[in-house]
């Protein structure tokens, strides 16, 4: 469609280019001719550079062949009448009120074609923060501590609808409080980083419904809107794997360094202790049974003998030997352990009872290290259960987690919280005649297997010890 514009001003300067901007889907516009009185009127001007018809007089638009539609830009009534008059039939005209609502018009479909492209990329960055591609939780809030949203994988951890979030308070749904975090402890990273405007990093520890501690990195970065915190974005990720990994490898290098120490030791003390043995049996033998000395003899041999039974538990806690492992039924080493304990049991008055899986397969383990470790683990639940308790050593596997437990509850005296945190530790007992090795070597041994060891336990219910052992990712001597 050829135009031909009269009034050669700035608008028709902006309609030509713009003109020659836009792409067109169903008309090809194009300026063929543009009058103005004046010379210098810069759509005049540019028109000619493009080699264009210019003329002072619009009256020479109505012989001319190739126009299609003549715009009146001066604004004048007058001249767009005049025009209606003149033009041929076939040719159309508008005025500048028509062509400016136009004009506005496309300004504005653009500016809105703009906002909303803006819009969309926003919204796809926005998508990205909360779906469940990002695997830490995220939560949008604003200052007043209400939540503007939450990520999917928030949302699933916590069981309920995003929707169900948004408008309640952060304490409410992450702590079960009714007021926000405070205290040194436990700082709220929102109120830090509304107050200073910064990103503000805390640790949180949270409690899971066991009542299980979970280590929380917390990240808060401000949402700033015209120089003002109007929000905060909080990103918490749940470090209590990193957490545990430390403190078994704090666990495991306390263990080695004592475990040195304790071989040096065992192996001197050793002899002398085997000759005190020795002498006292033989002075024994040669006494008369009446006679007083005779009773402290046994008792000089009674006490080497404990001490020798220090000695080796020693001796077994620092070997440093890595675990021979072959394929082994853990089922069968759960039988063997359990009859290898039937005279304490039956001494202390406790069942002890199996719950065997019957799917288990075979676990590339060294099977004298885990019956070790699992005999240890019987040992202490008869101890700790009272006469008529009973003890369950049970097995299962996992196909998902590509692992088997090994569990040991009793239903006996159970472990104070100040405790439970030390009965790892070599040489912590609350047992007379214990040495506290016992869960050392069972710690290690599990170490050595790739596993975990957990333990649950209330006073006056019972005591559950969890050994998880991975069917893959066992290191040693695998034979496949
Ligand atoms: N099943 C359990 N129930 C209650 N307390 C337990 C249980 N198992 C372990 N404990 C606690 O952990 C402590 C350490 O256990 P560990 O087996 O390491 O040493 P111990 O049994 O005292 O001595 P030993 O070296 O002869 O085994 C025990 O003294 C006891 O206080
Ligand atoms: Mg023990």
């Amino acid at each position: 469609m050829n135009i031909a514009v009269v009034g050669g001003g700035t608008r028709c300067r902006v309609l030509m280019d713009s003109i020659e901007k836009h792409t067109f889907r169903e008309i090809s516009p194009k300026v063929v001719a543009v009058a103005d009185p004046k010379d210098d009127a810069p759509g005049l001007v540019k028109a000619r550079e493009k080699g264009l018809f210019v003329t002072n007089d619009y009256n020479d638009f109505f012989d001319r062949d190739d126009v299609d539609l003549i715009i009146e830009l001066t604004g004048k009534q007058d001249v767009y009448e005049d025009i209606l008059l003149k033009k041929k039939e076939t040719v159309r005209a508008v005025n500048h009120k028509t062509a400016t609502l136009f004009w506005e018009f496309t300004l504005a479909s653009r500016i809105e074609q703009k906002a909303t492209r803006k819009l969309q990329e926003t919204r796809a960055i926005y998508n990205v923060l909360i779906n469940e591609l990002i695997q830490e939780d995220v939560i949008v809030m604003a200052t007043n501590y209400r939540i503007l949203d939450i990520n999917q994988t928030l949302a699933n951890k916590l069981g309920i609808e995003r929707k169900d979030a948004i408008g309640r308070y952060c304490y409410e749904i992450l702590h079960h409080e009714s007021a926000p975090c405070s205290g040194e402890e436990h700082p709220c990273p929102l109120v830090q980083t509304v107050a200073t405007g910064e990103p503000f990093r805390v640790t949180h520890i949270h409690l899971d419904k066991n009542n299980k501690e979970l280590y929380y990195s917390i990240s808060c970065y401000p949402i700033i809107d015209n120089g003002e915190v109007v929000g905060a974005i909080e990103i918490a990720r749940d470090i209590t794997k990193d957490i545990s990994i430390q403190k078994g490898m704090m666990q495991y290098d306390k263990m080695a360094s004592i475990g040195r120490l304790a071989a040096g030791v065992a192996h001197e003390i050793n002899n002398p202790l085997t000759t005190i043995l020795t002498s006292a049996m033989l002075i024994q033998e040669e006494t008369d049974p009446e006679d007083s000395n005779y009773e402290e003899l046994q008792i000089i041999a009674d006490e080497a003998l404990r001490c020798r039974k220090i000695v080796s538990s020693l001796l077994d806690f620092a070997r440093q030997s890595e675990p021979v492992k072959a394929k082994n039924n853990l089922n069968k080493v759960v039988t063997e352990s359990v009859v290898l304990t039937r005279k304490q049991a039956a001494f202390n008055d406790v069942a002890v009872e199996e719950s065997l899986s019957e799917d288990l397969p075979p676990i590339n383990m060294d099977k004298d290290q885990i019956e070790q470790a699992l005999i240890n683990l019987i040992l202490n639940a008869i101890e700790a259960t009272d006469p008529g308790g009973k003890v369950t050593v049970g097995t299962s596997y996992f196909p998902d987690a590509d692992g088997v437990e090994l569990t040991v509850s009793d239903s006996g005296k159970g472990i104070s919280e100040e405790d439970i945190g030390k009965i790892f530790d070599p040489f912590f007992t609350t047992r007379e005649s214990g040495t506290g090795l016992g869960l050392a070597i069972t710690h290690g041994i599990i170490e050595q297997h790739g596993g975990t060891i957990e333990v649950d336990s209330k006073l006056e219910q019972g005591t559950r010890f969890t050994i998880r052992l991975p069917l893959t990712k066992q290191g040693g001597n695998d034979d496949h």
